[in-house]
């Protein structure tokens, strides 16, 4: 085998392999790396539920859980670990295993011909590695090398909802506060919950403070007196909505809720931004549903957003002046924040490759 080396130029000529999409009208052999977390838990069922053509599939996890069968809609599968001397061959590689396993494994997969769709952070600021909203910069596939990156939950909701506005009006300025479910730290998040809602007198494990009943203003890494989630959701905004000096300010924060995160946001046009014109804008945008009856308490939230692929939008209303628009936006953290996007963008591969064939 080919040994690749992990310092990746950042040169796209240098790319042995152009990832190509196999021939239609063909069966996959699909990967799931990550098959026993929770956003892999979602992609199994994600493929099933779109009727993604799958031909073979291949679950990979840990070194724990290898030798492990899961029950999956697809029946019961065995569970694999990812081995160098035995590189699984493969059409389209769905990565949900953390930026060690990606930043160790994607390439080597991209080499052998396979497609990869990584949902860890470790490509995302990588330019050979497209960071793809379908609904918001599907050109930026154009000349890709195999290896594509999905954003971070947060940053999708937000420019699915942001892209159509900026179309009509420019955006200035964002404003956005978090309100970030603990399925978004996995499986060790909805433990922690679990584990708290139980025991009142249970130590806080996976975060610094006890989740249950509380709210924790920090996600991630520390930058300085930023947070790595809120880095992550300024640089992943501007770089889809190819803004590269759009003006964004997040205050991330954590909440005891299991699945769907929900964003406060306030934003800036150029233009006068008139309330009605904007809701009826982001209603007739692709994968945004807006939910929006103040008068009976009807407005995106949490639970109902749950088990759904669409950015759900409400609370629209006139923020400081004429230019300012202020929404409350929730998603599905582990479906259209993760999983969904991700088969999303190798449906969209499958569809421009039949459109190159006619
Ligand atoms: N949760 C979200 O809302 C969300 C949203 C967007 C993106 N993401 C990203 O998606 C990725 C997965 O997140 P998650 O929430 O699903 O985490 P999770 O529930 O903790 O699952 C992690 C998965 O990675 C596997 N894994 C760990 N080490 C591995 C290794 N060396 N080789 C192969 N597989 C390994 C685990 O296997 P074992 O079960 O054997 O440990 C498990 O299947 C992360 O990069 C995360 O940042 C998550």
């Amino acid at each position: 085998l080919t040994e690749i080396s992990l310092d990746y130029p950042d040169d796209q000529s240098s790319f042995p392999f152009m990832g190509d999409v196999p021939v239609l009208g063909y069966r996959y052999r699909v990967g799931i790396v990550g098959a026993t977390g929770a956003v892999g838990g979602a992609l199994l069922r994600i493929l099933r539920e779109r009727s993604f053509p799958v031909g073979e599939l291949r679950l990979f996890a840990s070194a724990s859980s290898r030798g492990r069968w899961i029950e999956t809609p697809y029946g019961t599968l065995l569970v694999e670990q990812l081995a160098k001397r035995r590189i699984p061959e493969l059409d389209f590689a769905f990565f949900a295993a953390g930026p060690e396993v990606a930043r160790n494994w994607a390439l080597k997969l991209a080499h052998r011909g396979t497609l990869v769709i990584d949902k860890s952070p470790y490509y995302r600021d990588k330019s050979y590695a497209p960071l793809i909203v379908p609904e918001v910069n599907p050109c930026a596939l154009d000349g890709h090398r195999g290896l594509i990156s999905n954003p971070n939950c947060t940053t999708i909701p937000l420019v699915v909802a942001l892209q159509p506005l900026h179309e009509r009006f420019g955006l200035k300025h964002v404003t956005v506060v978090t309100f970030q479910s603990v399925s978004g730290s996995g499986k060790k998040g909805i433990t922690a919950l679990g584990r708290e809602l139980a025991d009142a007198d249970a130590e806080p494990s996976t975060y610094p403070q006890r989740i249950a009943y509380n709210v924790i203003p920090w996600i991630g890494s520390q930058h300085g007196r930023y947070t790595g989630e809120e880095v992550k959701m300024v640089a992943e905004t501007r770089r889809i909505m190819n803004l590269p000096r759009l003006s964004v300010r997040v205050t991330c924060v954590r909440v005891p809720t299991l699945v769907g995160h929900g964003l406060a946001v306030h934003a800036e046009f150029r233009k006068h931004i008139p309330v009605d014109l904007a809701t009826e804008i982001l209603n007739s945008s692709p994968g945004i549903k807006v939910i929006d009856v103040p008068a009976e308490r009807i407005y995106p939230n949490p639970l109902d957003a749950s088990g759904k692929d669409d950015v759900f939008v409400g609370r629209i209303r006139r923020d400081r002046g004429p230019n300012c628009l202020a929404m409350f936006i929730v998603a599905d953290n582990l479906r259209k924040g993760a999983a969904t996007n991700a088969v999303q963008i190798a449906e969209l591969l499958l569809a421009r490759r039949a459109a190159e064939q006619t």
